[in-house]
């Protein structure tokens, strides 16, 4: 009778430190890119039509409590989806800045989020408000 032969084990180990060899690889990558955020002050706007840059809004503005104020949709509260916010520049700068109306305010977001996050939001609220087609 012959015996069945175990599978090598070596590869299976060496393909294991392969993997592991790559994570700080990975995580060098992924500082770069975040100091490479933090450095860029001048004002590059991303492109506000892409469905990753508006998604990354929608998850901002759920975490970040926009959605307290103007509701999960942006439709609640503080309604934003029945004006026109078709103009980034605008948009970046009444988040960026702050807003108020009456008694109703809302905090400077400058010092809270990135250029880049804030870019995320105006993203996001453009694509909810029903007058930028
Ligand atoms: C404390 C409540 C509150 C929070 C939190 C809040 N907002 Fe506001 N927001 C307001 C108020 C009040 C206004 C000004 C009143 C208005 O425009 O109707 C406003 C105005 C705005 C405007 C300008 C609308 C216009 O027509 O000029 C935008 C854009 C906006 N908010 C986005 C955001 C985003 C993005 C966040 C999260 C990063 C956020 N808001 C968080 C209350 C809030």
């Amino acid at each position: 009778m012959t015996r069945h032969r175990v599978p090598a084990g070596p590869r299976h180990r060496s393909q294991r430190l392969a993997t592991t060899r790559n994570i700080p690889t990975i995580s060098g990558a992924l500082g770069l890119c975040l100091i490479g955020a933090t450095h860029s002050g001048d004002h590059e706007i991303p492109n506000l039509k892409d469905p990753e840059v508006i998604s990354a809004g929608r998850e901002l503005f759920l975490e970040k409590h926009c959605s307290h104020c103007h509701g999960a949709d942006g439709n609640g509260g503080v309604n934003l989806t029945d004006r026109d916010l078709s103009n980034p520049t605008y948009v970046f700068e009444a988040i960026a800045e702050g807003q108020e109306r009456g008694t109703l305010r809302m905090p400077a977001w400058r010092d809270v989020l990135s250029e880049a996050e804030i870019w995320q939001a105006t993203a996001y609220v453009i694509s909810i408000s029903h007058n930028s087609k």
